[in-house]
């Protein structure tokens, strides 16, 4: 398994209170493949992708990414590995507003080890003629495909996305998907998702149903189906 956790549990104490947001939490994803979280607002989804995502930490349990295990490491292994290995994709585009998108893109590519080109990565989300412009003068949809370049240029083993179209409408939410589907196909970047969006489960290898910090069913697809064709 490329994604590998087991029995993850995670609590947060506010005040006197503890309380546990996730109660042993086990999945598990192959290289290559999609996987899709989904699940009620406040079920422990966004807690589960930035454990895996190596940007919080878990109580106890095992959190193997490509045989490395998140758990075991030091703040600056965890750090090397959230460089190195991982993209990140958010509901809100987090672009910085007074860069172009190109330097948004290059911002990430700086600190890279081994960055895809800039024209390739532009070319892929589909932003060319548009690399000039700043966030503002772009659309949600090209802002969120600036997010995309930015989380792929490192061309990172996984892309996390947590409801990457959360802020978009039908059209430019299957683009989006479409998008993130050529790059698992091209690049073979292993995608796990969050979603709120039951149909975005098609298109995934595997969805984990979470309900109140637990996985209550996993369902694997034998196909899946292409972006373009969902409908909700
Ligand atoms: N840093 C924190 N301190 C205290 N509580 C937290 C913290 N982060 C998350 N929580 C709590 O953990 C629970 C799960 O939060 P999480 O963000 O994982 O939910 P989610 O499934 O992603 O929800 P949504 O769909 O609304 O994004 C929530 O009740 C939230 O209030
Ligand atoms: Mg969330």
């Amino acid at each position: 398994m490329f994604i590998a956790v087991k029995n993850l549990k995670k609590s947060y104490t506010t005040g006197k209170s503890k309380t546990e947001i996730l109660k042993g939490v086990s999945l598990g994803l192959e290289k290559g493949q999609t996987g899709v979280i989904l699940g009620p607002s406040g079920s422990g989804k966004s807690t589960l992708m930035n454990i895996i995502g190596g940007v919080d930490l878990a109580d106890s349990g095992s959190i193997r990414v490509d045989g490395l295990e998140l758990a075991a490491l030091n703040d600056d292994q965890l750090t090397d590995y959230r460089r190195d290995s991982v993209g990140f994709i958010f509901q809100f585009y987090n672009l910085v507003p007074n860069l172009t998108v190109m330097e948004n893109i290059e911002v990430v590519a700086n600190i890279s080890k081994a960055p895809l080109d800039m024209d390739t990565v532009l070319k892929a989300v589909g932003l060319e003629t548009k690399k000039r412009n700043f966030p503002r003068e772009l659309s949600g949809g090209e802002q969120q495909r600036v997010a995309i370049a930015r989380a792929i240029v490192k061309n990172p083993k996984l892309l996390l996305c947590d409801e990457p179209t959360g802020a978009l409408d039908y059209e430019t939410s299957r683009s989006v998907l479409s998008l993130l589907q050529r790059i698992n196909r091209d690049l073979g970047t292993t995608i796990l998702m969050i979603t709120h969006n039951t149909a975005i489960g098609d298109m995934a290898n595997v969805v984990y149903k979470v309900r109140s910090g637990e996985i209550v069913e996993t369902i694997r697809h034998e196909e899946t189906t292409a972006a373009e064709r969902i409908e909700w």
